[in-house]
């Protein structure tokens, strides 16, 4: 994965996008996965990978016939991760997570089993948060979810709008730096 101090300084560089200065630890990938059934042959969405430390965690778990595609708009993440993972079940995008429905129809794709996102909502503008979640939203299938970690509450009350008030768990996880919550949302 990419050098802990080249992904610092990325992430410091670009701290407005990228959120955070530290890769996901074990114990927040971990609870952030667990709701997913990765015994099923699943399509899989994940927004902003980075350097890859969650995706890697996704590529271990996955079958065969499923897929992955990853939405990355930093440069130099997106050449690190093309660079780097050689797998034929993911597709990896230099593409705004706003993008999700037209990209996905380029690829042939209605719909996807689960979103897995490390943007760092709180950070950016409103409205295109609003357009990252209802465009996920619509390519979902029923009953599947999206699952999203964040430092503070901060977008907890627009998701539990955006996901029909009710469709919305909160879990903790204090071994990570930050201590992070995550949100896991389900389309019903
Ligand atoms: C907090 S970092 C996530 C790092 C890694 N996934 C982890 O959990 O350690 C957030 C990432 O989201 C990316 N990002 C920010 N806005 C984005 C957008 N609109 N579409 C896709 N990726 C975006 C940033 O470039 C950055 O790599």
């Amino acid at each position: 994965m990419l050098k802990q101090i080249a992904f610092f300084k990325e992430a410091v560089k670009n701290i407005k996008t990228s959120g955070s200065v530290m890769p996901s630890s074990r114990f927040l990938i971990k609870k952030m996965l667990r709701n997913i059934d990765f015994s099923k042959d699943l399509i899989l969405v994940e927004f902003g990978p980075a350097n890859g430390i969650i995706t890697s965690e996704i590529l271990k778990r996955m079958s065969a016939n499923s897929k992955l595609i990853c939405f990355e708009i930093n440069p130099v993440f997106y050449q690190f991760l093309t660079e780097n993972i050689k797998d034929e079940r993911v597709i990896i995008l230099q593409e705004s997570a706003e993008n999700i429905s037209l990209e996905l129809e380029k690829k042939g794709i209605k719909e996807i089993d689960f979103c897995i996102s490390s943007l760092p909502l709180a950070m950016m503008p409103k409205e295109v948060c609003e357009k990252i979640i209802k465009n996920t939203i619509k390519v979902l299938k029923p009953n599947s979810g999206f699952v999203q970690y964040q430092y503070s509450l901060q977008y907890y009350k627009p998701l539990k709008n955006l996901f029909n008030k009710k469709n919305i768990r909160l879990n903790f996880v204090f071994l990570n730096f930050p201590p992070a919550f995550i949100y896991n949302c389900e389309k019903k």
